[in-house]
């Protein structure tokens, strides 16, 4: 089977897309607006951009009925966000953050997650999350002429917070991590079936 994306609706399109590359990790962004309500979701376009300066960056569609989300919203005003990592014990709340609340509901709030200040920008760390990034927006690039235009939003990595005990020897302890990453359709997936393998070559 050969399938050209381009063929394909927008809906279509994203199907396949998110079901060939897999697994994607969760960014869970958290934001605040310009009235200082804290906004939450689950984007999982989601990759490193760069090591040095260290950056991250992650894709933000339009809303079905055309409308931008809270999220790059939030960005382009505050030049500001955090990235939280996703454990399988915040599934069910990274889930509800995702429906589409309007701008002036906190979705931390209706997930009973806890906001904590974070040290550098103005949106908060997600206190559940085992790993948050403070990140200040270096760039948005827009893709599409359609009501279905992308946003890859790339941010510079301030301050990285690991949670204590699961950092040891100047490492994060990934096999501690209980991180799930999304498939496609409807489907996630753990990380605790892991294997080694050692590079042939060092670079
Ligand atoms: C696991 C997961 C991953 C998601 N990944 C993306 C994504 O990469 N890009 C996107 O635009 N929406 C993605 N969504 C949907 C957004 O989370 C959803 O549109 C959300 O309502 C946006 O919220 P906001 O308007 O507060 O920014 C994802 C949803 C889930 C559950």
């Amino acid at each position: 089977m050969k399938i050209n994306p381009s063929n394909l609706s927008p809906t279509d399109a994203h199907h396949l897309l998110v079901s060939v590359v897999l697994p994607r990790p969760i960014a869970w962004v958290s934001t605040v607006d310009r009235h200082g309500i804290f906004n939450l979701a689950p984007f999982s376009a989601f990759c490193i951009v760069s090591v040095e300066p260290a950056m991250v960056g992650f894709s933000v569609g339009t809303r079905r009925d055309g409308q931008k989300k809270d999220t790059l919203g939030n960005i382009e005003t505050t030049k500001e966000f955090v990235i939280n990592v996703v454990e399988e014990s915040l599934a069910k709340a990274m889930n509800i953050t995702s429906a589409p609340y309007p701008s002036d509901v906190s979705e931390m709030e209706e997930a009973g997650l806890t906001p904590v200040k974070a040290d550098l920008v103005k949106a908060p760390l997600l206190a559940e999350s085992p790993i948050n990034m403070e990140c200040r927006l270096k760039q948005v690039l827009k893709f599409g002429e359609t009501a279905t235009t992308d946003s890859f939003i790339i941010g510079e990595l301030l301050l990285i917070h690991v949670r204590d005990e699961l950092y040891a020897n100047g490492e994060v302890q990934v096999s501690k991590l209980k991180v799930i990453g999304r498939l496609g359709g409807n489907m996630y997936c753990r990380i605790q079936d892991m294997f080694e393998m050692k590079r042939l070559t060092t670079e």
